[in-house]
């Protein structure tokens, strides 16, 4: 998984969005207060929301928001950047449990801690929890933009198990894969942001389509890169058959440095591309900023 220290994500926010976020883990922890349910299912569910990731998602939509309703609007944000990361949440619950991974964050899974059975409940709670969530900002468009990259999530996750069966993996299957399981919900993280500060017409939103899908496509790239770099340095000469962007570009000739080099160069295109495209939409430069620190 790709380790950037957090706190360089914080630095270069807004003031005004670092306070929305702040409310948005408060709504996160506040999220199954007063429901009963057994220890284990309660530990799994409030695990990951203790065991706070860098918060990218939650964050698109505030900045998103922020930009399109000229610092105002934050508030309006705040259920459905909320939501977005209780979906992206409920999809590590079952990813750990698809990938009998047993450490994530630094910590031992819910899978490994309490078993396939509770960390597949946890999701399901979450995942209500999230649509909860988003119903309660007032917005169908909202509410109908996350369940979209919810079954987008779980045709990413079919996709890459049927996928790794296969050696033969081509460019365009990855680039499928991984916008179904990681690029699809970051473009709906930055679409709620934008629904949330009511901009809705077609030409903006598909703009923001555009640019989420590109920096959701440049994020797993890299953390595909990373978790490259970081097992080879570890683990010099294993065979790993997890689905790889080094892998899958150095299959032809064989060479690993000359596959690293393409997918930055790749990387950093769409980043451009992204970076580009979103100074079309909005003056407000933190969105680039942000997006910039993805760069390798
Ligand atoms: C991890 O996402 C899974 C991928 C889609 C690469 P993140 O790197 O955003 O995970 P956390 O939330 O910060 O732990
Ligand atoms: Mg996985």
């Amino acid at each position: 998984m790709a380790v950037l220290n957090p706190s360089r994500y914080m630095e270069l926010l807004p003031i005004e969005v670092r306070s929305a976020l702040t409310k948005v883990i408060e709504l996160l922890n506040e999220s199954f207060t007063g429901i009963w349910m057994p220890d284990k299912l309660l530990r799994a569910t409030y695990h990951y929301i203790k065991n706070r990731g860098k918060l990218i998602r939650p964050t698109l939509t505030l900045l998103m928001a922020y930009a399109l309703g000229n610092g105002g609007g934050l508030e309006r944000a705040l259920l459905p950047a909320a939501s977005v990361e209780l979906v992206h949440i409920a999809s590590l619950l079952q990813d750990d449990i698809m990938d009998e991974q047993k450490i994530r964050r630094g910590v031992e899974t819910p899978y490994s801690l309490f078993g396939p059975h509770t960390a597949m409940l946890a999701s399901d709670l979450i995942i209500a929890k999230a649509v909860e969530f988003a119903v309660k900002s007032g917005d169908n468009d909202i509410v109908f933009e996350l369940l979209n990259s919810s079954v987008k999530l779980a045709i990413g996750q079919s996709l890459e198990t049927e996928l790794s069966g296969k050696g033969s993996v081509t460019l365009d299957d990855y680039l499928r894969l991984i916008y179904y399981k990681t690029a699809a919900l970051i473009e709906s993280a930055m679409i709620v942001g934008a629904y949330s500060v009511n901009v809705k017409d077609q030409d903006t939103i598909s703009e923001i389509r555009n640019i989420g899908r590109l920096v959701g496509l440049a994020f797993q790239i890299r953390d595909d890169l990373i978790d490259y770099l970081n097992i080879d340095s570890k683990n010099p000469g294993v065979d790993h058959d997890e689905i790889n962007i080094v892998r899958i570009l150095s299959r032809r000739d064989n060479n690993i440095e000359n596959a690293i080099y393409m997918a930055k160069g790749l990387l950093n295109e769409m980043l451009d591309n992204a970076v580009k495209a979103v100074k079309n939409i909005v003056n407000n430069s933190t969105i680039a900023d942000y997006i910039n620190l993805l760069r390798i």
